[in-house]
């Protein structure tokens, strides 16, 4: 019989875009035994995990839970169930995961109108405002903050026109949330999907989602209960059901809600390891937790810069968490990405589509955004790069993030 080794997986310094290191207090988390999904004291695991979710979205909402999946899974869920067969519905595109917006709302059967700018730069708040006072949408979905990318789209003026317009305003904060300032009830945002391995910290697996009464009273009207849950008559809603069970919207929070009418079996260790990840940032104090993340990309910036490396993109909509480096003329740029893995068990990220190959992608996100992995990467970048014969002035890289550092009297 063949024999299968213990499961060893090797201790990385990654340094992508996601999924991140996990802070060990969560990987203990996941280790707790499981509890019966409605004992008791679990459901007072998912009742702080409620709470502790709205501080993370800056909300009052009533409704802030994880949907169980990957971020993609909390995505499908809020715009399956928020987008009717037929409504009108706006994208606008700047990277990889407004095309993916893009897909989901048509698959939702959604008369779709996108707009979209050049990769490396955002829109202007007007421009996303015009279009929705010419297109007069029932549904808006952008992305925060674009990943492949690295650009982060203003989205503070846009609420308040989809108010004015009727239209709810969905919000893809998967690489935002946790990182860089979220405001969910500020900026009037009617649905935000947050991820978990990206400044949460925590494994892929869930998809913390937040939305408020405007969104909840769409959900009502497309309102469903499982037939073998009925116990009487159901009235159905005036619109038609969401096409998906799985990522019903308006089932999902009958079982978040005190009635805990039952949909899926909650994924228990997962749900121990957002709690945790939550807990941890609501320690570190969210204002705390943004400023770390804004200087450890400080220093990541400096560093590259020192090393004679070029950033992507507009520097004015730059995301905090993800520095896109323009791969150098005659640099192998895989090559570059296994030899920092293999030699210095570092992982930096490429990037998709029409950026394949043209730049590499570090995220200095949650746990792995610190000093110590900072100054790793940029080492080990600039012996990799030496290695590649790619010609550079040695040592000044490490140096220009430690002044930054030094400067800030970290
Ligand atoms: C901005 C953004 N949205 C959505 C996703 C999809 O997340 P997942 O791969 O967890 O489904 C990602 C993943 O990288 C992302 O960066």
């Amino acid at each position: 019989m063949k024999r299968y080794e213990d499961l060893a997986p090797s201790l990385r310094c990654i340094m992508t875009p996601g999924p991140v290191e996990v802070d060990p207090r969560v990987l203990r988390a996941m280790s707790f035994p499981v509890l019966g999904q409605f004992d008791p004291e679990f459901t007072d695991i998912m009742n702080e995990t409620m709470e502790m979710l709205r501080a993370l979205f800056k909300t009052g909402n009533k409704w802030a839970f994880p949907v169980d999946g990957t971020s993609r899974s909390g995505i499908e869920a809020v715009m399956v169930s928020l987008i009717a067969p037929g409504d009108r519905v706006l994208i606008p595109i700047f990277g990889r995961f407004g095309h993916l917006l893009h897909e989901i709302a048509e698959r939702c059967g959604a008369e779709v109108y996108t707009i979209e700018k050049e990769w490396g730069s955002v829109f202007a708040p007007e421009e996303v405002i015009s279009a929705i006072r010419s297109i007069k949408p029932d549904v808006v979905a952008i992305v925060h903050g674009e990943t492949s990318t690295g650009r982060m789209q203003p989205l503070a003026e846009i609420g308040q026109v989809c108010r004015e317009q009727d239209a709810l305003l969905i919000v893809d904060a998967v690489a935002t949330i946790g990182g860089v300032p979220v405001e969910t009830d500020e900026w009037l945002l009617d649905a935000v999907i947050g991820g978990t391995q990206k400044c949460l910290s925590i494994p892929s697996g869930m998809a913390p989602v937040t939305y408020n009464e405007r969104a909840e009273a769409k959900l009502l009207k497309r309102k469903q209960v499982e037939r073998g849950l009925r116990t009487g008559r159901f009235e159905a809603g005036e619109l038609p059901p969401v096409r998906s069970n799985y990522f019903d919207l308006g089932m999902l929070q009958d079982y978040w809600s005190p009635q805990r009418l039952n949909h899926h079996t909650e994924m228990t260790s997962m749900l121990y390891a957002l709690r945790e990840g939550l807990r941890l940032v609501l320690e570190e104090g969210l204002e705390a937790r943004h400023a770390r993340h804004a200087l450890h990309e400080q220093a990541l910036v400096a560093g590259l810069a020192a090393m004679g490396l070029t950033l992507y993109g507009d520097p004015d909509c730059k995301l905090t968490v993800v520095a896109c480096v323009q791969i150098p003329e005659g640099v192998d740029g895989e090559s570059v990405r296994t030899m920092l893995l293999d030699h210095f068990g570092i992982e930096i990220a490429s990037s998709f589509g029409p950026l394949k190959g043209k730049i590499w992608r570090i995220g200095t996100m949650g746990f792995s955004c610190r000093e110590n992995n900072v100054l790793r990467v940029l080492g080990a970048l600039e012996a990799t790069l030496l290695r590649h014969g790619h010609s550079l002035s040695p040592g000044l890289s490490v140096q220009a993030a430690l002044d930054v550092y030094e400067q800030k009297g970290r």
